[in-house]
């Protein structure tokens, strides 16, 4: 369980950020112990914990909401009635409305249409302005489809604060929880406070403005009726797009960041896209959008989405708490303990992909070994705007296959794995028109 006090974190730094092979820190475990049921004990972020790293050891846990909960990120940086904060029939109630709202043809369909004059508008400009950095420039254009799509809201001064204060939230996930003037937690709260009031303050003036009923997730969550006909509180509403926010905001733009990289060094993958997004355009009008329902029929592209997301590992883990001791197998996981799925080694580890660092699409013609698949995580907290992201990065790669090439700047730029994988460049290319 390694030193006193900091436990095994120099141990986890030392792979992740000096040798910068983060897989090998579950490797050495596994030389030195066993493979055993792919539990071992640690002390990590301050206390004990278990890591759970092999695909039936990680199913057990997600699927046992009886044995595991969720305890983080802090209720009161998420709200307490978002869907990632509540428990049980609470969580089922409150994912169902979430879920059915924008995970859901309908909205996929409407979202499709809605994101693309924007993300047109800036490949262009990227185009003209040649030389990018993926990562500043994804942010941009996925916050503004985001913010529209989610609340309608436009203004682009207004999109810098919302950018401020959704950073500001985030760094308070990763600090210690004390509410102190001064502290990165507390400015995370003050953080949430603002979001929260803007979204209020849009709410507030839909209902005095029944008439102006606009389509957007918002409008969705306040609309959607269960079987009962019950909806969602105000409170409720708000919360839980905030809770989108965070959820959806910086994996979005990972994932598309990885797309453009992935693809500059596999050429070939960006050749078959282009051979299958021709055929499907040869059909439509010039200038026609693309829709969820033409995305839908692209095989090829779903593939390289599901192998983009493998490869990058942007959850490369996720926490849960043993609610009492947990035997499995001759191992009791103690009451208490916290319990970290590694997903990032199942999608790195040879024995579930062949040749794992390798971006190869057609891995995917066959389906993936049984819970080896966990870029979205499993059981009942599955991402719940999987769909959405899925959809996002399809529409992204069918502009970028039908008009566009480019080139990593600095094709060898080092990885840096903390808190998200990226290349320490963040992704500079030389981007124009075909
Ligand atoms: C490639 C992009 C994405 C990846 C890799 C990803 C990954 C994940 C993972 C692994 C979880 C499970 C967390 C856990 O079990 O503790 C999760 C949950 C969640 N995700 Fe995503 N996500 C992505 C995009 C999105 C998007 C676009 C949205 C919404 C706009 C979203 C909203 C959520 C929410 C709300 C949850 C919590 C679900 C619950 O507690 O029931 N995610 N995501």
């Amino acid at each position: 369980m390694g030193w006193p006090f900091l436990g095994e974190l120099p141990t986890l730094l030392w792979y992740f950020k000096f040798l910068r092979r983060p897989d090998e820190y579950i490797d050495s475990k596994r030389r030195k112990y066993g493979e055993g049921e792919g539990l071992y004990r640690t002390h990590l972020f301050g206390s004990p914990a278990i890591i759970a790293c092999s695909p039936r050891a990680i199913k057990l846990v997600l699927q046992s909401d009886e044995n595991f909960y969720q305890e983080w990120p802090t209720f009161q940086l998420m709200g307490a009635t978002s869907m990632v904060s509540v428990h049980g029939e609470a969580h089922k109630r409150v994912r169902s409305f979430v879920v059915g709202a924008i995970n859901n043809p309908n909205s996929l369909r409407r979202i499709a249409l809605r994101i693309q004059p924007r993300l047109i508008s800036a490949l262009d400009s990227w185009a003209q302005t040649g030389r990018i950095t993926v990562y500043k420039e994804v942010k941009k254009v996925t916050l503004e489809n985001m913010a529209k799509y989610f609340a309608s809201f436009e203004s682009e001064p207004f999109l810098d604060t919302l950018d401020e204060l959704y950073q500001g939230m985030v760094d308070g996930f990763r600090a210690n929880p004390v509410n102190f003037p001064g502290t990165v937690y507390h400015r995370a709260l003050r953080c949430r406070r603002k979001l929260m009031a803007i979204f209020k303050e849009e709410l507030e003036n839909r209902k005095k403005h029944p008439n102006e009923a606009k389509k957007d997730v918002m409008e969705g969550l306040r609309e959607i009726k269960d079987e009962e006909g019950n909806q969602l509180s105000d409170i409720e509403v708000v919360d839980n797009i905030v809770s989108l926010l965070v959820g959806g905001y910086e994996s979005t733009v990972l994932a598309t960041m990885w797309a453009f990289y992935y693809l500059a060094k596999y050429p070939h993958v960006l050749q078959n896209l282009r051979d299958e997004h021709s055929n499907i355009m040869s059909k439509k009008q010039v200038g026609d959008f693309i829709t969820y329902d033409e995305i839908s029929t692209c095989e090829y592209t779903s593939k390289v989405v599901a192998e983009t997301i493998r490869l990058a590992n942007i959850s490369a883990f996720v926490f849960r708490t043993a609610s009492k001791d947990v035997e499995y197998k001759g191992y009791i996981i103690p009451k208490g303990w916290r319990v970290m799925c590694w997903l990032r080694y199942v999608h790195t580890d040879s024995e579930n992909f062949e040749n794992p660092f390798c971006f190869n699409p057609e891995r995917w013609n066959v389906p993936p070994k049984a819970s080896t698949n966990l870029v979205f995580g499993k059981g009942t907290r599955t991402c719940a705007g999987n769909k959405l992201a899925q959809l996002q990065l399809s529409i992204i790669l069918h502009h970028l296959a039908m008009g566009y090439k480019w080139e990593l700047v600095n094709p060898e730029a080092k990885i840096i794995y903390l808190p998200h994988p990226k290349p320490e460049d963040r992704v500079v290319i030389d981007f124009c028109k075909i």
